[in-house]
């Protein structure tokens, strides 16, 4: 089967790709683009994350084949050349990434959420990142981040 989706702003075209094959699957092994992290493959931790025609939605449950003609737009699309995306940036500030396997899906989300609400409340920060899993931090430097995150973005 052949996919052609635009991937971070840059139309691309895969062959080969077989019947159950996952976004994920697609972006990591055969694209080329490792910032989405593969840990459960169930839905379960949100180190997918990405953005499917602007809507956030964790790769692993994406069938290759539902994203043709899609926009997709990874962690890696996120920063602009060499520098990184504000949200980035506060993660590494706030000091929110420590073996970092969880910050993409989290910077992810944490984007997604603060364009739909530029001055989150602490609960809508926990609600958005509800589906993000991190076993590291305990959380609170990721709040942090997303805090600051939305600080900076707000001037
Ligand atoms: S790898 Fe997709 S949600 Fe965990
Ligand atoms: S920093 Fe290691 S899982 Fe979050």
């Amino acid at each position: 089967m052949e996919l052609t989706c635009t991937v971070n702003g840059e139309r691309r075209t895969t062959d080969g790709i077989w019947p159950g094959e996952s976004l994920l699957y697609v972006l990591r092994e055969r694209l080329g683009l490792p910032g989405s992290k593969n840990a459960c493959e169930q839905g379960e931790c949100g180190s997918c994350s990405v953005f499917l025609d602007g809507v956030l939605v964790c790769a692993c449950l994406v069938a290759a084949g539902q994203a043709e003609g899609s926009e997709v737009v990874t962690v890696e699309g996120l920063a602009d050349g060499d520098s990184l995306d504000p949200v980035q940036q506060a993660f590494v500030a706030a000091g929110a990434v420590q073996c970092g396997f969880c910050t993409p899906g989290l910077v992810v989300a944490a984007r997604d959420l603060l364009e739909r609400e530029p001055d989150p409340s602490d609960a809508d920060i926990r609600e958005a990142l509800a589906g993000n899993l991190c076993r590291c931090t305990g959380y609170e430097k990721i709040l942090d981040a997303v805090r600051l995150a939305a600080e900076g973005r707000r001037g």
